[in-house]
Parts: C-alpha cells; sequence; structure tokens
C-alpha cells in the first residue's frame, strides 16, 4: 500500500517536473551563473551590468535573455545545433550543465 502511494506520488512529481521543463526555467541558475562564468564569460558577457561582450560578435546573455522567441527549448537547441563553440573542444558541457546555464541566461530574462 504504502508503495503504491509513493510510486504513485513519484510519477506525480515526475509529471510536474516534465511539464514544468516545457517553458519554464529547467535548471538552477546559481549553478548556471558559475558555469557561466567558467565556460562563457570568455566570449559573452555573462553579468547584465557588462556593456559589451569580450568577443564583440558574440551577443551579451541578457540581450539573449530578451530575445524574442528565446525559449529554453530554443536555446537547448540552439547551443546543441549552431553555437560555434561546438568546434572548440575544451567546453564540453554535460546536459545538466547546459540546462543550468539556459536557466541563467533566462534569469536575466527583461531586467534591462
Ligand atoms: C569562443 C567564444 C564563445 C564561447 C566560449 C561561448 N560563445 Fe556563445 N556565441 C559566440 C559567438 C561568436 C556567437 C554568435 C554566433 C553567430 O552569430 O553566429 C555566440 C552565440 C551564442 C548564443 C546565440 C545567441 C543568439 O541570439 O542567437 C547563445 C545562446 C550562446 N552563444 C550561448 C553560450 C553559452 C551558454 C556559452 C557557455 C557555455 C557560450 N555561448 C560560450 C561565441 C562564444
Amino acid at each position: 500500500m504504502t508503495v503504491r502511494v509513493l510510486a504513485c506520488s513519484f510519477a506525480l512529481a515526475l509529471a510536474l517536473s516534465t511539464s514544468a521543463w516545457a517553458e519554464q526555467d529547467i535548471g538552477d541558475t546559481e549553478a548556471g551563473f558559475q558555469i557561466a562564468a567558467e565556460a562563457c564569460a570568455y566570449c559573452h558577457a555573462v553579468l547584465p551590468e557588462e556593456a559589451e561582450s569580450p568577443l564583440p560578435r558574440a551577443p551579451r546573455f541578457e540581450d539573449i535573455a530578451n530575445t524574442p522567441g528565446m525559449t529554453s527549448r530554443a536555446l537547448v537547441v540552439w547551443m546543441r545545433t549552431s553555437h560555434p563553440f561546438r568546434t572548440m573542444p575544451h567546453i564540453v558541457l554535460e546536459r545538466d550543465e547546459l540546462h543550468e546555464v539556459i536557466a541563467y541566461i533566462r534569469s536575466l530574462r527583461d531586467r534591462q
């Protein structure tokens, strides 16, 4: 009996987290910032205070966050397919790390 209740609440929690995945922030923003500071700040302005990215061609994270249609999902897809760092072997993000960085980017939204 207890096992069934547990199984049910687990299934519910799973369903809730999967639906949240679709549109909401999908990771821990604090951890995301740490990763961004290490892996992305070399080219991108990762803090909203920064007026310009170190690499001018790379958009500021705050600008990315405020780009219309730039959802978490769009970011995941973009990062997996088109991002120039895919060609840079020293930046390898695990799936969770990618989600955390994206949660951080999304947290910068509407702050400018
Ligand atoms: C080696 C430099 C470099 C690093 C490191 C880098 N980026 Fe980028 N990024 C770029 C450049 C250059 C562009 C613009 C590409 C273009 O316009 O073709 C870009 C574009 C992007 C975009 C798309 C913006 C848009 O509006 O389409 C996202 C999202 C992004 N980067 C996220 C990240 C994240 C997250 C990290 C760290 C995990 C990261 N980048 C690390 C150089 C870098």
